[in-house]
């Protein structure tokens, strides 16, 4: 007979509280008394063992995203950022999403993430000559130029830009913490970026490079989308996504390995010689860290592992900390970029199912590409101050890393 959720005597994840962000796991050892797989928390329900995760997340019959909670409680309908959020790939209904992954997944390939890999290594040069001589830097601050000056490379877009982005960026970032103050930075940060991607969009239209041979990744989307229907504002919206997606994420996951390097001051010194070790280095990182946690609403109700989930249930899936599930990973807090890897026991950090992240080969060449070249040139880090955490639902990481290391 199968268990009603209500019946269940749950933990609740008190993950709102600054001491949990900083350090989730004992607390979800408690869960995991209580209940092998769920747990609860304010908004809804936690599915927290990793095994779960995998099954659940890719059943997307039986699940749908939903943003129309977070614009209701900050009260954003019919505002820009309000429009942007229910509308954004991620948001989308079935249909128009499955156009949107049908254009443009072919173009997002290890192929093309490989191929971009000279535009990486360029702006983290240009960074490293501005911030490595200053031996005393945030690491975080560092970090965050990074992801946005690739993107903003990938599509062509000028230097110039890059800080505003970054600030718009830093903004939207905070989008999921339900605080409504923010509202109008927000809506300042998405009237900001459509209009850099409608006057990038326009300019390209007008000259288009690929004709020259030069083309970029804008006029990849700007062919695909014309060939598949996709319409300008969704377009403009996408060029927006892939800055946002492409943020926090990545900038959050590399200063989180600059955090684990300075424990592991052996595996930093051989990133700096061995290039491919940093590709291990890379993925065993994204198994002890991940900034996201995701949500969806049951579109149905059924039944997993004799419980019922019932209709219209908001569902939390701890992507960032299943990658520490004892339960699927021997010693699951020790960082050892040798571990072997099982195919059935791949990190879940980018997600599954059919909204699984179109950026991971480009993020994953760019976690690489980074980490070889900060280990050339920032020798023998050591913190040089206290550290804070980011909120734990949304985009969580380290908020603020203040390093010092000598040039090299
Ligand atoms: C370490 C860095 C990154 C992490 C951990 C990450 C994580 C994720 C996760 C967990 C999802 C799925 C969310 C869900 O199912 O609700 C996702 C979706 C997505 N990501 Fe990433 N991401 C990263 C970097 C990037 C980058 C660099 C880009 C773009 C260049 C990107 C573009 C996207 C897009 C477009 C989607 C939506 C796919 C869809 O709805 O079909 N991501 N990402």
């Amino acid at each position: 007979m199968a268990q009603k959720l209500e019946d269940l005597d749950l933990y609740h994840l008190p993950w709102h509280e600054p001491s949990f962000a900083a350090d989730p796991y004992p607390q979800i050892e408690a869960a995991r008394e209580r209940h092998p797989w769920l747990a609860k928390c304010e908004a809804g329900y936690v599915i927290f063992e990793y095994q779960a995760i995998r099954d659940l997340l890719v059943q997307d019959d039986k699940f749908r995203p939903s943003f129309d909670g977070v614009v209701e409680i900050m009260g954003a309908r019919g505002t820009p950022w309000g429009r942007f959020t229910e509308e954004q790939m991620i948001a989308m209904p079935d249909r128009e999403h499955g156009l949107m992954r049908s254009t443009f997944a072919a173009k997002f390939t290890p192929r093309y993430a490989n191929q971009l890999r000279p535009i990486m290594r360029e702006t983290m040069e240009r960074l490293l000559r501005e911030w490595a001589p200053r031996e005393h830097i945030d690491f975080e601050e560092f970090a965050s130029y990074y992801p946005v000056a690739v993107t903003a490379q990938m599509i062509g877009a000028p230097l110039e830009a890059i800080p505003s982005l970054r600030r718009s960026m830093e903004t939207m970032g905070l989008g999921m913490s339900m605080d409504p103050t923010r509202l109008p930075a927000l809506n300042e940060a998405v009237v900001h970026l459509e209009r850099f991607s409608e006057d990038l969009i326009a300019e390209r239209r007008a000259r288009p490079r690929a004709e020259e041979g030069k083309g970029d990744l804008l006029d990849l989307l700007l062919e695909a989308s014309d060939e598949g229907g996709i319409s300008h504002r969704q377009l403009v919206d996408l060029l927006i996504f892939l800055f946002v997606a492409g943020y926090d994420t990545s900038k959050n996951v590399f200063t989180y390995m600059m955090h684990l390097m300075m424990r592991h001051p052996e595996i930093y010194r051989r990133c700096a010689e061995d290039y491919e070790y940093c590709r291990k280095v890379v993925e065993e990182s994204l198994r002890l860290f991940n900034p996201s946690s995701t949500f969806r609403f049951t579109d149905q109700e059924f039944v997993y592992r004799d419980v019922v989930l019932p209709k219209d249930t908001m569902m939390f899936f701890t992507l960032n900390v299943s990658g520490r599930d004892p339960t699927a990973f021997e010693t699951p807090h020790e960082f050892d970029p040798e571990r072997p890897i099982d195919p059935q026991r791949r990190q879940v950090g980018f997600g599954m199912g059919k909204h699984m992240c179109l950026g991971q080969y480009i993020a994953r060449a760019q976690l690489q590409e980074g980490i070889h070249l900060v280990a050339r040139h920032m020798r023998d880090p050591r913190p040089a101050g206290a550290l804070d955490w980011r909120p734990f639902p949304g985009v969580w990481g380290i908020k603020g890393l203040p390093i010092e290391f000598t040039p090299a």
